[in-house]
């Protein structure tokens, strides 16, 4: 693994920061200073790929590079290799517990159900939500009844992992964490070029779509009011003013009754909301 100090570039303090505000300008994340050695190394593997000399190089570059939906190229990249992605199948278990046992006991499968999860990573966090949601259903569940009614929209603003999650396919490892029965209900195991991996079902795929979508967007493209959000373990990188605005817009987005999920980690306490708190961590828009 080759990941030293030894092959950095140098970086100076205005270069730091010019890419520190970059970052904060398009994705909200604010980075700290000791994070400076791990931004250099991510980056200097970047700037080895396209035989660049220098962080002035690189920023300029940056600048340069616009791609065809008008957002910059460079930009999308280095968003791809300073993004955290850290993910898990049933991340927070208690979450998917609620969700099945509070959320989806008394509906019925044909019932629409709208639930976005924003942030998504890899797909580890929509695919558990689509396993909750079958399982939930499975005496009624007839695949012709649910996928209609329901969706769930993921969403990330790195490319990378959008991909990977759009694909459905996870290296055995990362699926230890499920109990026999239900990955062989929901996954196909992998041969050939594919040993060693499974891929999610079509029974899976059909009820998620994958979105770019950028938290910091003004508004969000959601016409039908959500039932549901997923904002797990990303609002930790945002400062309080940007966690306040967002909480703001999820607000806006779901229905009266409407249930928000958020990282264990992450806390509504120090911001402004009109959320009512279900239980540390869930939160619920008031039903007027
Ligand atoms: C640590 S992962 C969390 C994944 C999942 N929600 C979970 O809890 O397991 C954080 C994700 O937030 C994404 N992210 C960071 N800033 C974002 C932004 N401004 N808009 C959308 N996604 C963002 C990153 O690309 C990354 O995939």
């Amino acid at each position: 693994m080759i990941e030293t100090e030894q092959l950095a570039y140098p970086i100076s303090d205005s270069e730091f920061l010019k890419l520190k505000t970059l970052l904060y300008e398009v994705s909200g994340i604010a980075l700290s200073d000791h994070k400076k050695s791990m931004v250099v190394s991510r980056l200097s593997r970047r700037l080895r790929i396209l035989e660049m000399s220098s962080f002035a190089a690189y920023l300029d570059y940056i600048d340069k590079t616009s791609g065809e939906s008008g957002e910059k190229d460079e930009l999308v990249q280095m968003l791809d290799l300073l993004s955290t992605n850290k993910t898990d199948f049933f991340r927070e278990q208690h979450h998917f517990d609620f969700l099945s046992e509070r959320i989806l006991k008394d509906r019925r499968a044909s019932q629409p159900i709208r639930i976005w999860s924003a942030a998504c990573s890899s797909g580890e966090e929509p695919y558990s939500i689509a396993m909750t949601v079958y399982d939930a259903f499975s005496s009624q569940q007839r695949p012709d009844i649910l996928s209609p009614s329901c969706k769930i929209l993921a969403s990330d603003l790195s490319t990378r992992v959008l991909d990977q999650a759009a694909s459905g396919i996870y290296k055995m490892e990362g699926v230890r964490n499920l109990e026999l029965p239900q990955l062989k209900r929901h996954f196909l195991k992998g041969s050939g070029v594919q040993e060693g991996c499974v891929k999610v079902k079509k029974h899976l795929s059909t009820l998620v779509s994958f979105k770019r979508i950028n938290l910091m967007d003004d508004c969000f493209p959601i016409k039908t009011p959500l039932d549901v959000i997923f904002c797990r373990n990303v609002m930790i990188y945002f400062d309080r003013p940007t966690q306040e605005c967002l909480i703001g817009k999820f607000h806006h987005v779901l229905k009266p009754g409407g249930v928000l999920f958020i990282g264990h980690s992450e806390s509504l306490n120090w911001i402004q909301h009109q959320f009512k708190m279900l239980e540390p961590t869930i939160y619920q828009k008031e039903i007027d």
